[in-house]
């Protein structure tokens, strides 16, 4: 504590800020202050204690380059204890310049959350937020000030491991997922349970070439600005305070020096105020991408392109002096990085009170919060996609005495928490609920539980089987929980096998024998290849990897406490020779309708469409769409159409269905997909309700980018389609645009 107090006071007394100053004006004077390292000290950013994500390149002593001003942000420092530590080093140097500390707080902190793409299933832009929110508000408690999310990367491979860190292959949906998370992350910046949002990673790293991971990209610019960039810029309109940068080079141009993407578009017509940290070591790696011979020429090619801050590549602390003494770096690009980092700390408040975040209180407070749990619980609930229910086996009856539960993830803890969870030394397992678990909190004494394991993930071994088959025998119900181990998607982790792996679809063969009903529990960070299954086993439930309460959650939608209605955000390949599949194609000149082959453009091997549809998500109850109108059928670019229609559970329970409104623009100057989402809204009915709801097609819903990158609207015929998802539309209309 006195400790506390002497270096606030030594804090202060270097700084002298009146109230009454701006913050570009303490930006200003504090700039004017500092030598050329020191400046360039603020651009350097380095990994501490925690697990390093990705190779650590570098082996300076950090803490004695802290004391020297010579690192402005740490990432990869937990908890207010170790953050304080580092802070109080900082407090040392000469001008005092508090120091950043940024993490991968993807999908929760201590409380996890569905892993993002499982998130986006839910479709609850509120529930989306909540849950940016509590990340925040934990993340922060613990000496946390940036996080590196949100990853909004369009990507349309699920071979891509990183798909389990974005809101999958939708332009519309994935640009208001961006904006509920940075608007959930950063809540009011500068309030202590607010972190700063870093989106990422700019830009169309989705689209690496094979879904290998850190692949290129090569894309139209119609393509990057039609489809990938909207995201980001949703992200942005929502205030995000950082971007960073991608590892891909897009049309041949690494991303972290590519002066197009973070000069002219980001920084120039976005008008971007905050600051571009690189990805890890992506600076330097621009040598082998073999666009510049070292890393001399790699910090001067990515100061020119816009990247302010450099994570891991030691070539910003290195080489800036140099070029500027070269002149082949002004002071005043170096001035610009700087003073937007520094807006940041100020803004996050951290020059009046650089232990903000270190409130150990507050921190034991926040992270054993029960609100947080329950949120966890009802988030991972409504992330779940019921995939198949032919006999209606779900939801199971209170009433059972015996139920098998059987497979590898049956009692697997660390898999729920999924990829990119926050390593938290100090969080034991017992934190996180396993599908067993939550089987028997739901169940209690009433009903016996049998376990048998079955088989491993991956392993070959049939050795299992034989328990498996004895207790299914002792079973009303036989619940077989399966799927790809949580490591298994997420960075460097690309696949080009995505079918179950091992000897698990055996199981299911061998258990199927039994007769009896059989629930497949699917646990997965991407959509994988199952299609016998998907034809021949009647019931089953995509569960994702859904955090600390994935076993709760599954457990309330096994027995119908909680009703699903998630919807998948990317469509699910019949097998990997689709990829890439995605809803929202063009219609070619050759369309296959009806599965028509000749001359057709398709596949003679298998059927264009994919097993499971993009937007599609089964319920407990049906709900059956009618009275589509719409308020005119012809409409100029300044007016709006009112577009109304009616939504009713005519099923036996209460449910929610997410009602889509898709788009189709018949002809266009470049051609147009054959169904796009343009909203969609979210509602929940009791039984036998009926709901009016309301949507608007404006002319920024009609518009598009064409070959000049013009945005805007052509005047022609408009097919208006609302369904339950994109490949099952229940109503229909057109309408005409008129100049
Ligand atoms: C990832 C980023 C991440 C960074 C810091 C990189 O390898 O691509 O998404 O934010 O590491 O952990």
């Amino acid at each position: 504590m006195k400790k506390t107090i002497i270096s606030a006071i030594l804090f202060f007394s270097v700084f002298a800020f009146s109230q009454q100053q701006t913050t570009d004006q303490k930006v200003e004077i504090l700039l004017n202050k500092m030598t050329l390292e020191e400046k360039i000290g603020q651009l350097n950013q380095y990994t501490g204690d925690n697990s390093a994500t990705a190779p650590i390149t570098i082996n300076s002593n950090k803490k004695s380059e802290i004391k020297k001003g010579l690192i402005g942000s740490m990432l990869n420092i937990l908890g207010t204890k170790y953050t304080r530590q580092y802070q109080e080093l900082a407090m040392q140097s000469r001008l005092k310049i508090p120091l950043l500390f940024g993490q991968d707080v993807i999908h929760g902190y201590k409380t996890t959350f569905p892993i993002p793409l499982a998130e986006a299933a839910s479709w609850d832009l509120t529930a989306i937020e909540l849950s940016a929110r509590i990340a925040a508000t934990e993340a922060a408690a613990s000496g946390i000030h940036w996080t590196f999310t949100p990853m909004v990367d369009i990507s349309r491979d699920p071979r891509w491991g990183r798909v389990m860190e974005g809101a999958g292959e939708d332009t519309y949906l994935g640009s208001k997922i961006a904006y509920a998370r940075v608007k959930g992350f950063q809540g009011n910046l500068g309030d202590v349970n607010s972190v700063m949002a870093c989106v990422k990673h700019f830009a169309a790293y989705g689209a690496a070439i094979g879904g290998r991971d850190y692949n290129s990209v090569d894309m139209s610019n119609r393509m990057l600005w039609e489809t990938y960039l909207p995201p980001f810029k949703a992200a942005l309109d929502a205030g995000a305070a950082t971007f960073m940068n991608s590892f891909n080079d897009l049309n041949g141009i690494p991303a972290s020096g590519n002066t197009y993407l973070l000069r002219d578009i980001l920084k120039g017509k976005w008008n971007f105020q905050g600051f571009v940290v690189s990805d890890w070591g992506s600076i330097g790696e621009m040598v082998n991408h073999g666009y510049v011979k070292d890393n001399k020429e790699a910090a001067l090619a990515s100061i020119t392109a816009g990247s302010d801050m450099d994570m891991e590549s030691n070539a910003y602390r290195y080489h800036l002096e140099q070029l500027v003494k070269e002149n082949k770096v002004s002071v005043a690009l170096i001035d610009d990085a700087v003073k937007r980092i520094l807006r940041k700390k100020f803004e996050l408040g951290l020059f009046d009170d650089p232990y903000k975040f270190c409130n150990p209180e507050r921190e034991q407070r926040e992270l054993n919060n029960p609100e947080h749990t329950k949120a966890a619980r009802e988030i991972a609930a409504k992330s779940i996609v019921l995939l198949k229910n032919e006999r209606d086996i779900l939801p199971l009856s209170k009433g059972l005495k015996t139920i098998a539960f059987i497979g590898p993830m049956v009692k697997s803890k660390r898999d729920n928490h999924g990829f990119w969870a926050v390593d938290l030394k100090e969080v034991d397992s017992t934190y996180i609920v396993s599908q067993w678990e939550g089987l028997e909190n739901k169940v209690g004494k009433r009903t016996k539980i049998l376990y048998a394991k079955g088989c491993g993930v991956e392993s070959k071994s049939k050795e299992g089987f034989a328990d498996a088959l004895l207790v299914a025998s002792q079973a009303e119900v036989i619940i077989l929980s399966i799927g790809e181990n949580f490591n298994k998607s997420g960075e460097a982790k690309s696949k080009s096998n995505l079918q179950l792996p091992g000897v698990q679809e055996d199981l299911i063969k061998e258990l199927q024998k039994t007769g009896k009903p059989i629930v497949i529990l699917i646990n997965a960070g991407r959509p994988l290849v199952f299609d016998w299954i998907a034809d021949n086993m009647p019931t089953m439930v995509y569960t994702w990897w859904l955090g600390s309460e994935a076993g709760n959650a599954i457990a309330d939608v096994l027995f119908g406490d909680y009703n699903p209605s998630g919807k998948l955000p990317m469509s699910f390949p019949r097998t990997e020779g689709q990829i890439p599949i995605y809803y929202n194609h063009f219609n070619t000149g050759r369309p296959s309708i009806n599965e028509d082959k000749v001359y057709k453009s398709a596949y003679i091997d298998l059927p264009n469409s994919p097993k499971f549809p993009f937007g599609f998500g089964l319920s407990y109850t049906t709900f059956e769409y009618s009275d589509l109108k719409l308020s005119k059928k012809t409409m100029k670019n300044s007016e709006f159409i009112s577009v109304s229609v009616n939504i009713k559970n005519v099923g036996s329970v209460k449910g929610e269905e997410v009602v889509q409104l898709y788009l189709r623009d018949k002809v266009g100057s470049v051609v147009r997909p054959i169904i796009e989402l343009k909203d969609f809204q979210k509602i929940s009915l009791n039984r036998g309700e009926t709901k009016t709801i309301q949507f608007t097609i404006d002319n920024q819903k009609l518009s598009f980018y064409n070959n000049a990158l013009e945005f805007g609207s052509e005047p022609g015929d408009f097919d208006l389609m609302i369904g339950s998802s994109s490949a099952d539309i229940r109503l229909r209309d057109s309408f005409e645009l008129v100049k």
